[in-house]
């Protein structure tokens, strides 16, 4: 069974993480399969929207931890590098629809999103320095961009999590529904009603003063994350988990 899944509804594509027993930790493979569904979807001109979500209860609980360890993401090809670009550079109509954790890239990812759904029982979280790492997809700009750079610098130094209502009012979401997907499909079909040109160069515009900056930013992010990989703290806080996971 693919850890990705991809459908089509209509004009609209739907990327699934398909991994509930590990909460969809996402491999590397997994990272693989998302940055081919993205630029694929970007190549095909039947395809007016992307959908990212998930099977399950959960949207996903970050990096596989087991992986991380490995196969650390070393180099600017790797899997996770391909995947952060295809989604700083997909051009049209990006929504997810959000249940449960969205640890780590779970919860950076939605930065680069046009429409994020959540579900009542989100919980976002970027508990990167906790575990010895550093910000990344370029949340260490987005995000104090987003939410100001106090609240950005608490969520990140304490590792703490917040519920859909905070997210909303944050911005990092655009509405809270009990079926975030349905929702995400209505959002996504009145979008890929509309002229399709027009969404591409609105998207473009509205991204625009800030892609070279996101751009710069995640290489830098990628460096101290490559080398932070590496580190002690690091690695005490993989085997925490992995100790408390009984692996
Ligand atoms: N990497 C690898 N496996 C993971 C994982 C991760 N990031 N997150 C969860 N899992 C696995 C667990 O090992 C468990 O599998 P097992 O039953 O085979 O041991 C399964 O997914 C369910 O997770 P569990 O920890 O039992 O659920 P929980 O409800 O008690 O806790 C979390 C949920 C998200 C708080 C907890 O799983 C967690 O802290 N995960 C790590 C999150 C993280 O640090 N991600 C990296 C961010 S960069």
């Amino acid at each position: 069974m693919d850890q990705i899944t991809s459908r089509r509804e209509g004009s609209i594509q739907i990327l699934s993480f398909n991994r509930p027993e590990k909460m969809n930790a996402l491999t590397r493979e997994m990272y693989a399969g998302l940055a081919n569904g993205l630029n694929e979807a970007a190549g095909d001109f039947g395809v007016r929207a992307l959908i990212i979500t998930s099977e399950d209860d959960h949207f996903t609980a970050g990096n596989d931890i087991a992986d991380f360890l490995a196969n650390p993401p070393t180099n600017e090809d790797s899997d996770v590098a391909r995947f952060l670009g295809s989604l700083l550079e997909f051009p049209k109509p990006l929504i997810a629809a959000v249940k449960g954790n969205a640890v780590g890239v779970g919860t950076t990812m939605l930065l680069h999103c046009d429409v994020v759904v959540a579900g009542p029982s989100a919980k976002f979280s970027m508990p990167f320095a906790s575990l010895g790492l550093v910000p990344e997809a370029g949340s260490s700009y987005l995000f104090p961009l987003l939410v100001g750079y106090q609240r950005a610098a608490k969520i990140f130094m304490t590792g703490e999590s917040f519920d859909a209502d905070s997210a909303k009012e944050m911005g990092l979401v655009a509405s809270i529904a009990s079926d975030p997907l349905r929702e995400a499909l209505e959002i996504a079909t009145h979008i890929s009603e509309q002229p399709p040109q027009a969404m591409i160069n609105t998207k473009a515009l509205l991204k625009a003063s800030k892609h070279d900056a996101v751009a710069a930013v995640m290489k830098a992010e990628f460096e101290l994350f490559s080398l932070a990989l590496q580190s002690e703290e690091a690695m005490e806080a993989f085997m925490n988990f992995m100790a408390k996971k009984g692996k």
